[in-house]
């Protein structure tokens, strides 16, 4: 078969082969070659989120990581363009961090619940209700509302930037059940927003019990996205990265992971000798980005994402308070 996989995928032909058939790895070969070949003529980079689909993260992705690697990466990158193979938000973070450089997002619907939720206006409210409390914004949130708060976190971070802090007491938004997972790890008192993750709301515990039930010494690891139910009957708790490391740190005989489904497909190709049982909530948000799309993008250097500037500017202060607390 053709060679589909650039040389900075982790998975191997063969692994990927586990989780992609060969006759559709083949039909791909032509979008990745012109992909790979625009690229270079383009100086850009594919920046992919965890949640890609395989047939994006182990062949034209340059980079994946969870919404704090990719963040960094965009700060660090010199390709002048990044394509953004993630949701909105992350692509508004990437520009908000390297306003000189070209960020393209694939499709402009790719939006997230969490980000949906709460707008600019709600944290001056927030702000006149609870006068010198700091507020905490995971990034899952527009550019006007990073514009409105003190600084950023994401699940990679959110406990070690809510202790950075110099108060006992801390607004902690948009999404409820990290801030719950948060203040379950702090001493400090946190103040909610009631916004969730239309994906990761949906699982249960006993859902997680009846796979424990049904799969004899399977680990359960969960994002801390999830209901606190759910948290409870996990083995391990972290972002898209923290699970993907535990993954290979611990190397379980089976593991079930708590979060959007194509990661353990992604997973599962660089670690053949783990078995996954999958749950299934895709991100309707997240499966907007797709190969074609990507092509499309970097054809027609669409869809530009662009934040206005003195809303990009305050913005920015938020993440980079967030990038120089050391995780
Ligand atoms: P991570 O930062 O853990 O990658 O999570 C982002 C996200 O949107 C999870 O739903
Ligand atoms: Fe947003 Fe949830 Fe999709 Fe992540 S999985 S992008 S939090 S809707």
């Amino acid at each position: 078969m053709t060679n589909v996989i650039s040389p900075t995928s982790k998975a191997t032909n063969e692994s990927l082969l586990k989780v992609l058939p060969e006759i559709e790895l083949a039909a791909l070969a032509p979008t990745i070659a012109e992909i790979e070949a625009l690229k270079a003529e383009r100086n850009a980079v594919v920046l992919a989120h965890n949640y890609m689909t395989p047939d994006i993260y182990h062949t034209v992705a340059d980079i994946t990581g969870d919404s704090l690697a990719l963040a960094y990466a965009a700060k660090e990158t010199d390709a002048d363009v990044i394509v953004f193979a993630g949701v909105h938000f992350m692509a508004e973070t990437a520009k908000i961090t390297c306003p000189e450089k070209t960020v393209l997002i694939p499709d402009l619907d790719a939006g997230c619940s969490l980000a949906e939720g709460i707008t600019g206006a709600d944290i001056r409210l927030l702000r006149e209700r609870y006068p010198d409390t700091p507020v905490v914004a995971y990034v899952n949130t527009s550019a006007e509302v990073k514009a409105e708060v003190d600084i950023c976190c994401t699940s990679g971070n959110a406990v070690q930037i809510v202790e950075s802090l110099d108060s006992d007491r801390v607004i902690f938004l948009p999404d409820q059940y990290l801030g719950k997972w948060v203040a379950s790890q702090t001493d400090k008192e946190i103040i909610l927003w009631e916004g969730s993750c239309m994906v990761h709301e949906r699982f249960t515990g006993e859902e997680l019990r009846e796979y424990r039930a049904q799969h004899d010494g399977v680990e359960i690891i969960a994002h801390p996205e999830c209901p606190p139910d759910v948290l409870a009957e996990a083995d391990f708790v972290g972002s898209t990265a923290g699970m993907i490391n535990w993954v290979k740190d611990n190397k379980p005989n089976k593991v079930v992971m708590v979060t959007e489904c194509s990661m353990s497909d992604n997973v599962a190709a660089e670690t053949p000798e783990v078995e996954f049982v999958r749950p299934c909530n895709l991100c309707p948000h997240m499966k907007k980005i797709t190969l074609d799309g990507i092509l499309e993008s970097l054809r027609g250097m669409k869809h530009e994402v662009d934040v206005a500037p003195d809303v990009a500017e305050r913005a920015r202060a938020s993440v980079e308070a967030m990038l120089a607390v050391k995780v």
